[in-house]
């Protein structure tokens, strides 16, 4: 073959081929995108509420990685939705650092938090990864807010508290605030959560002798469990409430900055005379060997899919500052884990893209008063 010919070989084979790398690359550019776009780590995936929001994050077209210590459950779960898993304890550093280092972001659903968490945010510190919880415990949210420089530096988002406890009340507090600049005082109240899956009552057991907590003159203060009790009018129903150490006494702050702070639930007669009754006998439900005793008693797994979708959750809040000024709002959403389910996800699709603020976060500061709106079946009244 002529030098000629020789070139004009190769000019026409290259551009035989080129076609077909163009959309190979193409393909592979997209398939990378997609991938970059949707990578995330759920730890705890294995975990009742973790089981929820991969099922709903599959249906999403999500594709997070799952994680957790226990191997045989979350293989099968990953399986099941065909995902890539990894296998790691907390304490697992290399591991842990390994699996942060595919990903952008972690939706952390191992609890009960004050537990779990703090090895998990230094990972992601470590690793300059975002990171998010479903937490509802107002010692972890204290915790990640005192990292805010570090996650700063790190140029990381740390936002706990990504479900059903803060998202709607951190919403609704910030609506108030937005209709009430001047407020000082802040209540909140929640109704209806239905039945509690294994990790909430966990975490309730493990924290049943610590007594009541609210934010007063801006700082966290102990109170007696069930301290102070008032009737809620949640629109549809009026209902007795009574004080618990709800996140909202932490996060509603930074949400707010409205210095005092008491959050309020419905609780049955016959419990509430027992939330009083550990102001007295905390002390020794906190012992371990007791602990341990009703630890054992929860029972696994959560509401299913048929209780889920007959449950609904309502809320009130009330505002109000030193000249007698008083606003006063409610919303309505779906039930409790579907809503965390929903929330967690809502938040981790922003973080994928790019939509996020670095440091220590509240949903509501993040993203609005109007964030819990993007939740279908939520709806919001102002009453006064
Ligand atoms: N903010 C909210 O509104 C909201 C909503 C739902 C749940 N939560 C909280 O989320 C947490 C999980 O609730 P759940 O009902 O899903 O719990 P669950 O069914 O008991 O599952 C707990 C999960 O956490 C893992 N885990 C527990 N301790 C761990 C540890 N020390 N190291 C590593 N993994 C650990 C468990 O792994 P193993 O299987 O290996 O034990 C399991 O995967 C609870 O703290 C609950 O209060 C909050």
């Amino acid at each position: 073959m002529s030098r000629i010919s020789s070139q004009k070989y190769w000019i026409s084979l290259l551009l035989a081929i080129y076609p077909a790398f163009y959309f190979a690359s193409f393909a592979a550019l997209r398939e990378n995108l997609c991938n970059m776009a949707n990578t995330f780590l759920i730890y705890g995936a294995n975990g009742y509420t973790g089981e929820l929001i991969t099922r709903f994050a599959v249906e999403r077209g999500m594709t997070p990685i799952l994680a957790g210590r226990n191997a045989i459950a979350v293989e099968e779960l990953a399986k099941k939705h065909h995902l890539e898993y990894r296998v790691f304890s907390l304490d697992e550093t290399d591991r842990l650092d390994a699996a942060l280092q595919e990903v952008d972001m972690v939706l952390h659903c191992a609890g009960p938090f004050s537990i779990t968490s703090r090895l998990m945010v230094e990972a992601c510190l470590r690793n300059k990864k975002h990171y998010t919880d479903i937490t509802g415990e107002i010692a972890v949210f204290e915790a990640c807010a005192a990292m805010d420089k570090k996650a700063k530096e790190a140029g990381i988002m740390v936002m706990p508290g990504v479900g059903f406890d803060v998202v709607p009340s951190d919403c609704l507090a910030r609506h108030l605030k937005d209709r009430l600049p001047t407020a000082t005082n802040l209540s909140l109240a929640f109704y209806g959560m239905g039945r509690l899956s294994h990790g909430t009552q966990a975490t309730m057991t493990m924290n049943v002798g610590k007594g009541g907590a609210i934010r007063k003159d801006g700082k966290i203060t102990g109170v007696p469990a069930a301290w102070k009790t008032r009737e809620i009018d949640f629109g549809e129903v009026t209902k007795t409430g009574v004080t618990i150490p709800w996140g909202d006494v932490a996060t509603a702050f930074y949400s707010t900055g409205i210095p005092n702070i008491e959050v309020f639930t419905v609780v049955p007669p016959s419990n509430l005379k027992m939330m009083k009754a550990a102001r007295y006998l905390g002390w020794l439900l906190a012992m371990g060997p007791i602990q341990g005793y009703l630890q054992k008693k929860i029972p696994a797994g959560g509401p299913n899919d048929a209780e889920r979708a007959k449950g609904k959750t309502l809320m009130w809040g009330e505002a109000s500052d030193l000249n007698g000024n008083r606003v006063e709002s409610r919303l309505q959403g779906p039930e409790g884990y579907t809503m965390t389910a929903i929330a967690a996800l809502n938040i981790a699709e922003k973080i994928l893209a790019g939509n996020l603020k670095p440091g220590y976060q509240t949903p509501a500061k993040a993203y609005g008063a109007d964030l819990v709106m993007e939740i279908e079946g939520t709806a919001r009244q102002d009453v006064t």
